[in-house]
């Protein structure tokens, strides 16, 4: 699993650009489900019932999109501004090395007009990318690039970090679900999302052309046991975390308590999620046609948006293992 979580984040994907994920989930999906891709990039991976008896039509979501960069301007000197795309915040940028979505993988290098002022908060407008260029002419990149974070994949003991587990890591989780499970009475189509990361829209046009019975998205989500965090019952190692409200929905009570019920049946810890910022797929599929009955099954991540994100080994496996059990029984709803 390790070996397959690494593939994924080290794959470079900003919003608008998951292909190279895509293909490389497909690859790993192979003949296992029926596959196509829509008309926005999401990447549908249906697991047919294999039973007489007719269950549910179930959606696993799980976005493939990191956020990243995007070249705004290129200044006569070849140094870049640039605009975000998705959650990115400047307090993470200063001497971060950067990577381009193009065929070369241009690198650069994220300065700071008030470097050596270290008292100061960088704002947005004083940050720059610097690739090596000394002027326009010879600026390897253009505007409307994009690029990403760019940090090898480490572990730390049990602990995972990458500049992607938000959301590769819940890719990982509904591939091996999807590669591990056996007999099912539902039609479950996991479903690799684009453009999470700017408003969950390819979770919005995927959840239509699906119209499913119930859903589930597997994200990320914060954790409170960090030096002087705020007070929040979520810790590394303890399960994956059910959730039950965010900023931008509050799961359905019935999903909710089959997630719950079916983890306390299997003897799988698990951590109960009400998040104050933040919203994942699972607010779109909701609001979907008249309405889907929605949950989410969050994997428990520190330092979210940085370039080092933070999960444990045994919360991803305990999440594959709730996943698992819960698209391949009747839904209990
Ligand atoms: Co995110
Ligand atoms: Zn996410």
């Amino acid at each position: 699993m390790k070996e397959l979580i690494q593939s994924l984040v080290e794959t470079v994907g900003p919003s608008g650009h998951e292909g190279r994920v895509r293909n490389l989930l497909e690859a790993r999906i192979g003949d296992a489900a029926e596959m196509r891709v829509d008309r926005m990039g999401n990447l549908i991976a249906l697991r047919r019932r294999t039973t007489e008896e007719k269950g549910d039509k179930i959606m696993i979501a799980a976005h493939m999109d990191e956020i990243g960069l995007i070249v705004t301007h290129v200044d006569e000197k070849g140094f870049l501004r640039f605009g975000r795309i998705g959650g990115v915040m400047p307090a993470t940028l200063i001497g971060s090395r950067v990577r381009f979505v193009n065929e070369a993988g241009t690198p650069g290098v994220i300065g700071w007009e008030k470097w050596l002022r270290s008292t100061d908060k960088p704002e947005w407008k004083e940050l720059f990318i610097d690739v090596g260029a000394t002027s326009q002419e010879d600026s390897p990149v253009n505007v409307g690039d994009v690029a990403v974070f760019d940090r090898p994949f480490e572990t730390l003991g049990q602990r995972l970090v990458s500049k992607a587990m938000d959301d590769r890591i819940g890719c990982a989780v509904a591939l091996q679900t999807l590669l591990e499970m056996e007999d099912s009475p539902n039609d479950v189509y996991f479903v690799f999302t684009v453009q999470e990361e700017v408003g969950t829209r390819g979770a919005t046009v995927s959840a239509f052309g699906i119209e499913p019975d119930a859903a589930i998205a597997v994200d990320v989500t914060d954790t409170g046991d960090t030096p002087e965090s705020q007070p929040f019952p979520i810790a590394l190692g303890k399960g994956p975390a059910v959730k039950i409200m965010d900023s931008g929905m509050l799961a359905h009570p019935a999903i909710k308590d089959w997630m719950i019920q079916t983890a306390e049946e299997l003897g799988i810890p698990y951590q109960r999620e009400v998040l104050e910022r933040g919203s994942t797929d699972a607010r779109a599929i909701q609001l979907s046609r008249s309405g889907v009955p929605s949950g989410c099954l969050s994997i428990p991540c520190r330092y979210i948006h940085t370039p080092s994100e933070v999960v444990d080994l045994e919360d991803v496996t305990h999440s594959v293992a709730l996943l698992k059990a819960l698209v391949s029984e009747p839904m209990v709803i």
